[in-house]
């Protein structure tokens, strides 16, 4: 498998190349559409064809570069059916398998940050879209976020994976760049094994965060899968 992390700094997310060694076959995870050049010079460097976007979830502050990937490159956009967006060439549900050769990606339904949010689950690794971050875990104060649900879908769903298990959260804020289920049981602070439901929903009840900077703006351009994007800069 070839794999590269990639980071979009303006909004601290990380975007996923996931490619196939022998068919080169690409599929990127949560693209940015400012990061479009970056990610064409990356494929053509590696020498691969982006077969799909896919989206862990309907983003609020950065716009997905499904679009325009697709425009221009052919890819495929793939989203969850049940995520709330429209215009996707794919729509995901819970067991799906992703296929890029040998390599595979199967979808993971963990609501809570959003009503919609999927992980993506590889051979070795886990990709966690705003659910799981490194030490934290998604707002859930907005489009139908749930810390309840939260909650079960980081217990039932993600904690259930073996323990080694490698950790792509969507975002990292303070320079962390890839974890361990068993390092999250451990030691998240908001969500390890020492955390009960109660707790954790009250923790995320007071966290008094600040409305998002891009929403009005990312929100109605990733529910068209960034068909109406504009870059959010300058
Ligand atoms: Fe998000």
């Amino acid at each position: 498998m070839i794999f590269r992390q990639l980071f979009e700094p303006q909004t601290s997310t990380y975007t996923y190349l996931v490619a196939d060694e022998e068919t080169k076959q690409a599929l990127l995870i949560d693209p940015v559409v400012e990061e479009f050049e970056s990610y064409t010079s990356l494929l053509n460097a590696l020498q691969l064809k982006l077969v799909y976007t896919a989206e862990t979830h309907v983003h609020a502050d950065h716009v997905t570069g499904a679009s325009l990937l697709r425009e221009k490159l052919g890819s495929k956009s793939a989203v969850f059916a049940e995520a709330g967006a429209y215009g996707a060439d794919l729509l995901l549900r819970d067991g799906d398998v992703l296929q890029l050769g040998s390599t595979s990606l199967e979808v993971r339904h963990t609501p809570g940050h959003t009503a919609g949010c999927i992980s993506f689950v590889g051979n070795d690794r886990v990709f966690t879209g705003d659910a799981l971050l490194i030490g934290g875990c998604g707002r859930t104060d907005f489009q139908e976020g749930s810390a309840a649900v939260l909650y079960q879908s980081i217990h039932q769903r993600l904690f259930t994976l073996p323990p080694d298990t490698l950790v792509y959260p969507g975002h990292d804020y303070n320079g962390n760049t890839v974890s361990t289920i068993k390092q999250e049981m451990a030691k998240n602070p908001r969500l390890g094994v020492s955390k009960t439901k109660q707790e954790f929903i009250e923790l995320m009840g007071n966290l008094k965060l600040p409305y998002p900077r891009f929403i009005d703006r990312a929100l109605p351009a990733n529910k068209a899968c960034g068909r109406e994007a504009s870059p959010l800069r300058g």
